[in-house]
């Protein structure tokens, strides 16, 4: 049976009163599906520089590494299934008259859970992007038998441009559209929810100072505390596999008749 979060009454009355619902997650979210997270103890950028994978330059000097470093993380991805905070998630859209997910994932669990739409700031690692025209396709496609492109010579788009992985690097743009709508999002807000996420990164960590000024609701669910705690009206302070799902029994609670 799935535990309920205690809810002190103030809070209860202002989040069964919420009508406007924002979630951002991070990779905490997804590490109870075997994938690492960043930064903190065996995360992937201890092992890793991302100036040497994550980044234009990285590509443009080293495409086979950086794709097959992708391709690698990609398999990972694949391979992995939503777990419980994944699941109770997909349960938000049927609880506010408005909400948006938005996602610094790139793994695409949320959607394989059933959340019919998520607002994915730093791309996804599911499809590939002619660097030139913009083109699409899936990623599956373009990592043939084995995980690696077992050819020298990058594979290219019929424009000649190179296919890469449609991921935000370090140094990118956000996508205009996705940015935007989290924004305006965050800065309507009445409920938010910060979700396994270090809060380090912006603009995708800026959401919660957002919301905060939009005098919502703000509850961070992490096992660490983060450079935002301090704004949480309520910390989780474990992991999303546990809190999201007894969060969400909470706000059934609170929103149902009766
Ligand atoms: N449940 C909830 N939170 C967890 C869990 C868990 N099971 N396990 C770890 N965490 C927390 C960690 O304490 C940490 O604060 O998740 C957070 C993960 O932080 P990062 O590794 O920094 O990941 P994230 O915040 O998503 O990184 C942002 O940085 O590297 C770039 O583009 C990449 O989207 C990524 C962005």
């Amino acid at each position: 049976m799935t535990e309920i979060v205690a809810l002190a009454p103030r809070l209860a009355r202002r989040v069964a009163a919420a009508r406007r619902a924002v979630v951002l997650t991070g990779a905490g979210v997804s590490e109870e599906s075997g994938l690492g997270t960043f930064r903190g103890p065996g995360g992937l950028w201890e092992e890793f520089r991302p100036e040497e994978l994550a980044t234009p330059e990285a590509f443009a000097r080293r495409p086979r590494r950086v794709r097959d470093w992708y391709a690698a993380r990609h398999r990972t991805m694949a391979a992995a299934a939503p777990n419980a905070a994944h699941r109770a998630l997909a349960r938000w859209p049927a609880l506010f008259p408005s909400f948006l997910l938005v996602t610094q994932n790139i793994d695409q669990l949320h959607q394989r859970a059933g959340s019919p739409e998520v607002v994915e700031l730093h791309g996804t690692l599911m499809a590939a992007r002619c660097g030139s025209c913009g083109a699409r396709r899936p990623m599956a496609e373009l990592i043939l038998a084995g995980g690696t492109i077992e050819d020298e010579r990058p594979p290219r788009c019929s424009c000649g441009g190179l296919w890469r992985p449609d991921v935000v690097w370090f140094g990118e743009e956000l996508p205009g559209e996705a940015i935007d709508r989290a924004q305006r999002a965050a800065a309507s807000c009445d409920l938010f929810v910060s979700a396994g996420t270090s809060a380090t990164v912006f603009p995708a960590a800026g959401l919660i100072a957002l919301a905060r000024q939009a005098g919502a609701v703000i509850i961070e669910v992490n096992p660490e505390a983060t450079a935002f705690s301090d704004l949480a009206d309520l910390r989780l302070p474990g992991a999303a596999g546990t809190h999201l799902p007894a969060l969400t029994a909470a706000i059934e609670a609170c929103r149902s008749p009766g």
